[in-house]
């Protein structure tokens, strides 16, 4: 019998994996509380920028294998596996806001009627899935079998679709063999191509994400700060950055001194893991990580300060005419 898969939430994870999950041969309900984008979805309309995702949908929208819908219960009588996709924005000093995240499972949890594996996609605070065990436990109708499993995603935007077909690697974060199983066989495609499967406690599977975006941050921000030596001394980043990624233990990506990290995950995940931390007492354990923004705040300043001094200024003001060359925080992403 062939898996039949919900993806809750279709914004820029959600309708990536949706449309993946079709290509992959499953008959998937994506769901959304957002009507407008529910619409255009089923339309083939992407709402943001992402190479190759449009046509996925409409070949897929077309083939029956994939629709779209805004009842949280229709997925929940249709689906065996549920993947949670919302967002998870930042909110106050910093922390993830997992208000949707609680909505999804509110609401799904009560309507399921048959045996569900639930799996957050959703990147979040360090804790959560297994703060949500007991809410899902009280929740599931009598004589329903409901499980929890943690699922990060690693794709990069730009190349999302790829990613999600072929992910580098697999990170299942379960409390039973039986979840592990049914993990392994929805992605019994990537795994037979060779990606690898890290199977984790709940915990380590939610904080693989924010460490690894962590630990690229730090790398973006580690290349300018040598960039502010380079520019004192003389020294020249880039080839001082070629020959760092020689080094096979260093690698040459993320090592492109710039403007800084930005777009929608690294800042959001840096600062909810810090605030996370400090939440549970362990601030000094990412106290580096208050340097890593810093560098990263400073390089934006240094970006005006130098664009300030090739300008024409009169009476303590600067005129002349900017053009700004590539609008988004990297290529191919919106
Ligand atoms: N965008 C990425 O590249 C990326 C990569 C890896 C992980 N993530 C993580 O995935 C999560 C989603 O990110 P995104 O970029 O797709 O966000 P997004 O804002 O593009 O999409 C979130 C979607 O969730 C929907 N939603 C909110 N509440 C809902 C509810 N109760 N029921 C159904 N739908 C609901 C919203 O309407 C929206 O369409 C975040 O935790 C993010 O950190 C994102």
């Amino acid at each position: 019998m062939t898996t039949r898969i919900s993806v809750i939430g279709t914004g820029y994870l959600g309708a990536t994996h949706a449309a993946g999950m079709a290509e992959l041969g499953y008959e998937v309900i994506g769901v959304d509380t957002d009507a407008a984008r529910i619409q255009a979805l089923a339309a083939g309309q992407v709402p943001f920028y992402e190479p190759g995702l449009p046509e996925l949908i409409t070949k897929h929208v077309a083939s029956g294998r994939l629709r779209f819908t805004t009842s949280l219960e229709e997925a929940a009588g249709t689906a065996d596996v549920h993947f949670v996709c919302v967002g998870t924005p930042q909110g106050v000093n910093g922390a993830a806001d997992v208000s949707f995240l609680h909505a999804v499972i509110d609401k799904l949890v009560p309507a399921l009627r048959r045996p569900a594996l639930i799996v957050g996609k959703s990147t979040v605070p360090v804790g959560t899935a297994e703060s949500l065990l007991p809410r899902v436990a009280a929740l599931t109708p009598r004589g329903v079998d409901v499980e929890l499993a943690w699922n990060p995603e690693f794709l990069r935007e730009g190349h999302a679709v790829h990613d999600t077909l072929h992910p580098n690697r697999l990170v299942f974060g379960v409390t039973s063999p039986a979840a592990e199983w049914a993990l392994r066989n929805v992605y019994a495609a990537a795994i037979a191509e060779g990606a690898p499967v890290v199977v984790s406690n709940l915990p380590t599977a939610e904080l693989v994400k924010v460490s690894a975006n962590a630990f690229l941050a730090t790398k973006i921000s580690f290349i300018n700060a040598m960039a502010e030596l380079c520019e004192l001394t003389g020294a020249d980043v880039t080839s001082l950055a070629d020959a760092l990624g020689h080094d096979d233990r260093i690698g040459r990506k993320f090592l492109g001194a710039g403007l800084g990290y930005g777009g929608g995950c690294l800042p959001k995940d840096v600062r909810a893991l810090v605030a996370r931390a400090e939440e549970l007492g362990s601030g000094r354990s990412v106290e580096f990580l208050h340097g890593v923004e810093a560098i990263n705040d400073r390089r934006r300043d240094r970006v005006v300060d130098e664009a300030l001094s090739v300008l024409r200024h009169v009476d303590g003001r600067a005129f002349g005419r900017v053009a700004v060359l590539g609008a988004s925080f990297k290529p191919l992403s919106d």
